[in-house]
């Protein structure tokens, strides 16, 4: 049955929400059977497209993906990333998500940060568009941080961290994406607002999790951040895999007589 935003409200101090990462309709189409959530995430640009971080993303390639997403996943609740300079103002932000919940059939758009987003994600709220925040550790914004940095380390960062939450619930956000945070910190910001809080890099406290579906498959395995749980070696698999596909041809093993017509 399809995933409604009422279904994950009601899962706030009651159930766990999981959220996982897809960009195509093959994976999508398997994750549907088991999470309550699938963001179509700007990751994309690095793990799909191999650019170095998501800056470079575009509206066109999160809607084509998230095309993809919705044709795979049928229950999910289905979140598409607004990409990096597609919501510098709140009136190209209402036309960036409007073109995606035209194009697509997201159910919601997410976009990164906190206060300063609070008239966005109001006018985008205003005009029937769903918005999930995302505060804390903001890929991008890693450029202009000069990395990924964790938040909530000092009493300034908690403060700004609980005032990003207040301020986009009241504005409107549907559900709140908390990246990169000090347990303590994203617990209290799970405390102390009404909409669930999904944690990566956040501790247990939240009131859901997402990963990145590569990552937490193993199919980059360039390098594993602290918050990752590999519950697949895909990469090894893949390499292992396509290493005796190769063997097989060379050695005249593939095809043998049930394969061919
Ligand atoms: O783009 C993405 O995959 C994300 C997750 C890291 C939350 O925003």
């Amino acid at each position: 049955m399809k995933v409604t935003i009422s279904k994950l409200h009601s899962y706030k101090n009651n159930k766990k929400i999981t959220m996982i990462t897809a960009y195509d309709a093959l994976f999508a189409k398997m994750f549907d059977e088991n999470v309550d959530t699938i963001l179509v995430g700007d990751s994309l640009n690095m793990s799909f497209y191999g650019e170095s971080d998501t800056v470079s993303a575009t509206l066109e390639q999160m809607i084509y993906h998230t095309k993809a997403v919705c044709n795979g996943a049928k229950n999910a609740y289905i979140i598409a990333d607004m990409p990096f300079g597609y919501y510098q103002t709140p009136q190209q932000a209402l036309e960036s998500a409007t073109k995606i919940f035209k194009e697509t059939k997201a159910d919601a758009v997410k976009l990164e940060g906190g206060i300063e987003k609070a008239e966005t994600i109001k006018l985008l709220s205003d005009n029937a568009i769903a918005v999930v925040a995302h505060i804390g550790l903001m890929p991008q914004f890693s450029r202009s941080e000069g990395g990924y940095k964790v938040k909530g380390k000092d009493e300034n960062s908690r403060k700004k961290l609980l005032e990003d939450a207040k301020a986009v619930e009241k504005a409107g956000a549907v559900l709140l994406v908390v990246e990169g945070v000090k347990e303590d910190v994203a617990k209290e910001i799970t405390e102390s607002i009404n909409i669930p809080v999904i944690g990566i890099g956040a501790g247990r406290y939240t009131d859901g999790q997402v990963l990145v579906w590569s990552d937490m498959l193993g199919f980059f395995d360039e390098f594993k951040p602290k918050f990752v749980r590999r519950y697949l070696n895909g990469a090894e698999i893949v390499r292992k895999s396509v290493q005796n596909y190769v063997d097989d041809v060379q050695n005249g093993e593939f095809p043998k007589e049930a394969e061919i017509y």
